[in-house]
């Protein structure tokens, strides 16, 4: 193997560390950054993310709580869950996990949070103020995204950047927030075309589709920076990303593992967004 494996886990433990100064000073100012996770239904993967998410809050000192509801609950108690999440003043930060069930609105649901509350960057205010480049709650996976490619030393400036993926998530935003670094950005999908001629001319290939393997050597020219972003579980229990790890390895500059690449920055983002929405709300008019 000749690339260097980036250690998403070291590298989101080094934030997590100067997250938990931020909270530190900020409860010596009696500001307490606080967390509320709606989670529906009984799907594990979501239970397992929402586990992370109240654990990376303890390390941190981010207050949280996590309200669990039935899979058959309406779109108007869930409505009205949120309503009294928003009346609480010890909570800064509110997130819905995703996939809600088929026969709720998720757009619905992530509308009825007020922009400044929004730690996952998922509020079409906080899109907007990101397509424009200004100052916004971002999202996580993206912003944790570009945060470990600056961690390579790379200046992003120029670089051609290829996406596979073009969800609202991670695709669609990380794109954004990428161009906004001066980066050239292909973004490729289900419908592109010859996928491997454009990949291969990519410095910096980020795969974040859902399909496990789908990207091996001959997608990857030789010194490419690989950020994979594929959570799939195997039928043999296994988690694999959407990259062929030991023979991208092989061409690659550097590349993130999975697990322990993307994922861990995502919930890092969260924390460094759910303090920041607590320092914009209680320090207003400072
Ligand atoms: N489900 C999968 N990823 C995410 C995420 O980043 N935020 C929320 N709320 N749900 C998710």
């Amino acid at each position: 193997m000749s690339a260097v494996v980036i250690d998403g886990k070291a590298i989101a433990r080094s934030i997590r560390e100067e997250i938990a100064r931020e909270v530190e000073q900020l409860k010596q100012e009696g500001i307490h950054p606080g967390l509320a996770v709606v989670l529906v239904g009984q799907d594990p993967a979501s239970h397992s993310y929402v586990k992370g998410k109240v654990k990376g809050c303890e390390e941190v000192g981010i207050y949280s709580e996590v309200v669990c509801l039935e899979e058959s609950v309406s779109q108007a108690e869930l409505h009205e869950t949120i309503e009294q999440i928003k009346k609480k003043t010890n909570i800064h930060g509110i997130l819905v996990q995703l996939p809600l069930p088929p026969h709720i609105s998720e757009e619905a649901v992530l509308d009825l949070i007020p922009a400044e509350k929004d730690v996952d960057g998922f509020h079409p205010e906080n899109v907007g103020k990101m397509v424009i480049g200004k100052e916004s709650l971002l999202p996580c996976t993206p912003h944790g995204i570009v945060k470990l490619i600056q961690t390579t030393g790379t200046d992003l400036n120029g670089k051609h950047v290829v996406v596979i993926g073009r969800s609202n998530i991670v695709g669609k935003p990380v794109s954004l927030l990428l161009l906004q670094e001066n980066a050239t950005v292909t973004l490729c999908h289900s419908r592109t075309r010859n996928l491997a001629d454009l990949t291969r001319q990519a410095d910096i290939l980020v795969v974040a589709v859902g399909k496990p393997h789908l990207i091996g050597k001959e997608h990857v020219s030789p010194g490419t920076i690989v950020i994979d972003v594929g959570v799939n579980r195997l039928e043999n229990g296994k988690l694999v990303g959407d990259v062929r790890f030991d023979e991208v390895a092989e061409v690659a500059s550097y590349i993130t593992p999975v697990p322990g690449g993307v994922g861990p920055m995502t919930i890092t983002m969260l924390l460094a967004n759910t303090v920041k929405a607590a320092k914009a709300q209680t320090r207003k008019g400072d």
